[in-house]
């Protein structure tokens, strides 16, 4: 499926972001094990969250779905999953498939987990090996780091003191739920900190966690109580608008309800000292312990910036947009210690240098990520996502601000995680047709 961008200098009104993803995933998890009842509002139905929701179903936990985004898990305790009875497929998912791993390490069944073109290419080694030193089997693939994946868990599992080369909240969260079947602490450091809300949903179900600079550890043997958990706007889908609203010379958007946990609000902390106009109005702590905000943005004169170090993290899934936004700003951005971008749902260095060049972008990959010369306009051009839904839309964005028509092929992708996206768009055009499939 393509899309025909037409340019526009004016997108106004409000937009609804759909749910976050990853706290979604965590609340349909941490639901199925938990007891009794756990209702969820606000959940994502893009395909990642659907193919979580598929996977506690398949491990018997009871999924209702009583409206859009709003759904009750029955969970089926620490002690209750059971064998599936069929491969578990995590489609473009690796959020499912790494949570997963963790679970199933401590589940004394075999099980068996697979993926799309894109997620068997994916490394699992960093949650697979932590998973074996605490006595799971986890065979498969490339040595047993490539989905498809055989777990055989055990229990209970060894206790464990991690050190992850990486700040993966995925690696972090494997380990914390497997951590819920050891004889005794699991604790994950990381080199900076990575999203954290598993670590509060865990604990507002009930689990015994401690956190402490660069580290965080579950102690064994608490319960979890099933909880209602109002998931918040995802401000990586609300990114897109951020930096449309700050590009666009006639640009007002707003957004209401946005999850900013500091954890994920790198791209505000960017976008901000690239001299973007953005205003966060009241924030309270929503269900699950996540603060939110309504978040406003308007028209800017960008510049560029640096980012890099700790601040990678807290905006990891937003670079290819904030690339977008780096074009048109004055100046050069460079964007480093990003390697973990080569190995996300494509590798997004190199997707997102090729694609904007074609659209005139004075763009550099670089081992860790890229260099841009901004300040001129981006021309009309046929790109390509990859397959991957941040790249989709994230060009979309650049097309735009462009001059001249773009087409972005292969964007179906959108459905992993934003399946409104277009429309979306659209209504902030008031009716102009700024995104059409032809
Ligand atoms: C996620 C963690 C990040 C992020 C991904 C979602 C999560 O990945 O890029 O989109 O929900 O835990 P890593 O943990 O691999 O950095």
């Amino acid at each position: 499926m393509n899309v025909r961008v037409t340019p526009t200098h004016r997108l106004a009104g409000a937009v609804e972001v759909p749910g976050d993803k990853s706290i979604s995933h965590r609340a349909a998890l941490v639901g199925a094990l938990a007891e009794g009842r756990t209702e969820i509002t606000g959940f994502l139905e893009g395909e990642d969250c659907q193919n979580t929701l598929k996977a506690v179903r398949a491990l018997g936990a009871s999924v209702t779905r009583k409206s859009p985004g709003h759904y009750l898990v029955d969970g089926a305790g620490l002690m209750g999953l059971a064998e599936p009875e069929d491969v578990i497929d995590c489609g473009n998912s690796g959020t499912t498939a790494r949570l997963l791993l963790g679970v199933l390490a401590g589940q004394p069944f075999w099980s068996m987990l697979t993926g799309d073109d894109s997620l068997r290419r994916r490394p699992m080694g960093r949650v697979a090996e932590p998973l074996r030193r605490m006595g799971a089997t986890v065979v498969g693939r490339d040595g047993g780091a490539r989905l498809p994946l055989a777990v055989r868990g055990t229990r209970p599992l060894k206790a464990l003191h991690f050190s992850s080369p990486v700040a993966s909240a995925q690696v972090k969260t494997a380990l914390l739920l497997a951590g819920l079947w050891a004889d005794g602490p699991v604790t994950v450091e990381e080199p900076a900190l990575s999203r954290d809300h598993t670590e509060r949903m865990l604990a507002s179900f009930g689990a015994r966690l401690a956190a402490a600079p660069g580290r965080v550890s579950i102690t064994p043997g608490g319960r979890l109580t099933g909880q209602p958990v109002a998931v918040p706007g995802d401000i990586s889908s609300a990114a897109f608008f951020l930096v449309a609203g700050a590009m666009l010379p006639e640009a007002q958007i707003t957004m209401k309800n946005v999850g900013v946990n500091p954890t994920r609000t790198g791209v505000l902390d960017a976008l901000n000292r690239m001299g973007a106009r953005i205003t966060q109005e009241p924030e309270g702590i929503g269900g699950a312990a996540e603060p939110a905000a309504d978040l406003s943005v308007s028209a800017a004169a960008l510049r560029g910036t640096d980012i890099g170090g700790e601040l990678i993290p807290r905006l990891i899934d937003e670079i290819p947009v904030l690339a977008v936004a780096a074009c048109v700003a004055q100046g050069v951005t460079r964007i480093r210690d990003a390697a973990e971008l080569r190995v996300k749902e494509s590798d997004r260095i190199a997707t997102i240098a090729a694609q904007l060049e074609r659209m005139g972008a004075e763009i550099s990959e670089q081992p860790d990520g890229l260099e841009i010369r901004g300040g001129r306009r981006l021309r009309g051009a046929v790109v390509q996502s990859g397959g991957d839904h941040r790249m989709a839309m994230a060009l979309i964005v650049a097309g735009l601000a462009a001059e001249g028509a773009t087409v972005v092929e292969d964007t179906a992708c959108i459905a992993t995680s934003f399946p409104g996206f277009l429309p979306a768009l659209n209504g902030l055009a008031g009716g102009a047709c700024a995104v059409e499939q032809p």
